[in-house]
């Protein structure tokens, strides 16, 4: 089971609640905010909405992976109907086999002929039997259809370098070599695209226990291996810290800082934060887990924050990335579910949840430049939920489709002022925004109303162009915990949002409560 012996994230609550207030204090109700369209800041990654796709529970098997022979429509062998919602959100990366999982995975067990694929007992996620049906094809079948890039978690924990190094010749050598060879024989002639390799996964907890230290050297070690072949340009990615470890960080980029290309941070949102046998429940909740939620959430800058700090010091002209390839929610599994299978519904305050994320990364972008959403599919944040042959869309998936014209956005300054949401002891910016100019030169504003009571009126003015009109979509709902399910899979989905005017080159609107809105300005 997942060891998290480096997760320090104990602050008291009012701390806590200091910690988050970032954005500045609105001295009335309303909101305002200026965004400076005349100083383009960096590019929004469209990487930034990668996502996670573990072995654990119904992730892959079940999720997308159904096999040629299932009664469930597929296209040799992964789902139809997950594919064509993937494709409609244009997720950019799929990071895989792990997690926990990549640690304990070997990578010949998953190729070859399935039938002789060997079993083995999935060790951290319920201690299932693994046959290894998905293996390195299939998951390169997976994002090749899904127009994705690759990012492969190698085992690093309890595996030699030579593994993950022919592991990476398998996959990208062109040919003439024995292992080249292999691949054509399992039906691959043609190197796949290998754009990053995650050197091990949570060193410091499921990973191996290791120190820091220990686990630079072998970050070094590794990643001198870890050689593509031809022409792939393959991007070597650290295990790197959980949430408040600046040590780790200081540490990796130190000893391994001149070896890598980027550094993992994870970081998962638990409305109680004191015991991971206790989180709270995904629905159902009280308003005080929604404001612990949200208090939670809001720490992502702080950690984007320093860890970039820290990154600095070794790296000032920001080339090594901050990989956020562990983010999302984590509450108390689904009642009835294997606990070891990470089954959660998510509503719409996981959708408030991710808005947040995304506009932090996106006031990050210079060097945030890629992260995974935890995880795909059942697992999770997810953005699809199946169940046999059904499948349902959360609204998280709504979120990322709204901030579609964020990936590969230039990111445009934005100063908010916002009011407070009051609940207990926290006290938080109800109001979080992020705006970008699209590769088509069309300017779109994010919002995001964390408060679950009050409707938010909000002004923006804009230097550097002019908008003569607007229109938008708004993901809510009616409740804190309004969410699909196969019997009513459309409660919470897009809507177009009528509530916004430009008069005189400011755009006004009113956001409604526990609401993420994206605005198209023309
Ligand atoms: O996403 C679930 C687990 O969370 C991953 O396997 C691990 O890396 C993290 O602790």
């Amino acid at each position: 089971m997942l060891k998290r012996a480096r997760l320090t994230l104990c602050l008291g609550t009012s701390l806590l609640a200091a910690s988050v207030a970032t954005a500045q204090q609105a001295p009335s109700d309303s909101a305002t905010a200026t965004i400076q369209a005349d100083k383009p800041g960096p590019r929004m990654n469209r990487q930034v909405f990668g996502q996670f796709a573990e072995h654990l529970g119904h992730g892959i098997y079940d999720g997308i992976w159904v096999g040629e022979k299932s009664k469930i429509p597929n296209d040799h062998g992964y789902r139809r109907d997950v594919l064509e919602a993937l494709k409609a959100i244009k997720v950019p990366m799929v990071r895989w086999p792990g997690g926990c999982f990549a640690d304990e995975y070997h990578w010949r067990d998953g190729i070859g002929p399935r039938a002789k694929r060997p079993v083995k007992i999935n060790t951290n996620w319920g201690g299932v039997n693994e046959d290894n049906a998905f293996g390195t094809n299939e998951y390169m079948g997976f994002v090749e259809r899904l127009g994705a890039e690759a990012y492969v978690s190698a085992n690093l924990g309890s595996a030699p370098p030579s593994e993950t190094a022919q592991w990476v010749e398998y996959m990208t050598s062109p040919s003439g070599s024995t292992l080249a060879k292999e691949r054509a024989a399992n039906g691959h002639p043609a190197p796949f695209k290998l754009q990053y390799i995650g050197i091990g996964n949570e060193l410091w907890g499921c990973g191996g226990n290791m120190r820091a230290e220990y686990a630079a050297d072998l970050t070094n070690r590794y990643a001198q291996f870890a050689k593509a072949s031809g022409t792939t340009k393959m991007l070597k990615i650290a295990s790197g810290p959980s949430d408040v470890d600046y040590a780790w960080t200081d540490t990796m980029m130190k000893i391994a800082g001149k070896n890598i290309d980027g550094l993992a941070l994870h970081y998962y949102t638990r409305p109680r934060d004191k015991n991971w046998g206790d989180k709270g429940a995904a629905l159902g909740f009280p308003e005080s887990e929604w404001a612990s939620t949200m208090a939670h959430t809001l720490r992502m800058e702080e950690f984007v924050t320093k860890h970039s700090e820290i990154m600095d010091k070794y790296d000032p002209a920001k080339k090594t990335w901050l990989v956020v390839d562990e983010w999302g929610t984590w509450f108390d599994p689904a009642p009835g579910s294997n606990p070891g299978f990470l089954i959660q519904q998510n509503s719409v305050r996981d959708a408030v949840v991710a808005g947040i994320n995304l506009n932090i990364f996106a006031h990050h972008a210079d060097r945030v430049k890629m992260a995974a959403i935890a995880q795909m599919v059942n697992v999770l944040q997810a953005m699809l939920l199946t169940d046999g042959a059904k499948m349902v869309k959360t609204p998280t998936y709504w979120v990322f489709d709204l901030y579609k014209p964020w990936q590969d956005a230039t990111t445009l300054p934005i100063e908010l002022k916002t009011p407070y949401y009051h609940k207990d002891e926290f006290a938080l910016p109800a109001i979080s925004a992020s705006a970008v100019r699209d590769t088509a030169g069309q300017v779109h504003v994010a919002l995001v109303n964390l408060d679950p009571h009050r409707a938010i009126p909000l002004s923006v003015a804009m230097s550097g162009a002019t908008a003569g009109s607007v229109s938008g979509r708004i993901v809510t709902g009616a409740t804190m915990d309004a969410h699909n399910t196969f019997e009513k899979p459309d409660v919470v989905k897009p809507e177009a949002f009528t509530g916004a005017q430009v008069s005189g080159g400011t755009l006004t609107a009113t956001l409604p409560p526990m609401s993420v809105v994206v605005l198209d300005l023309r």
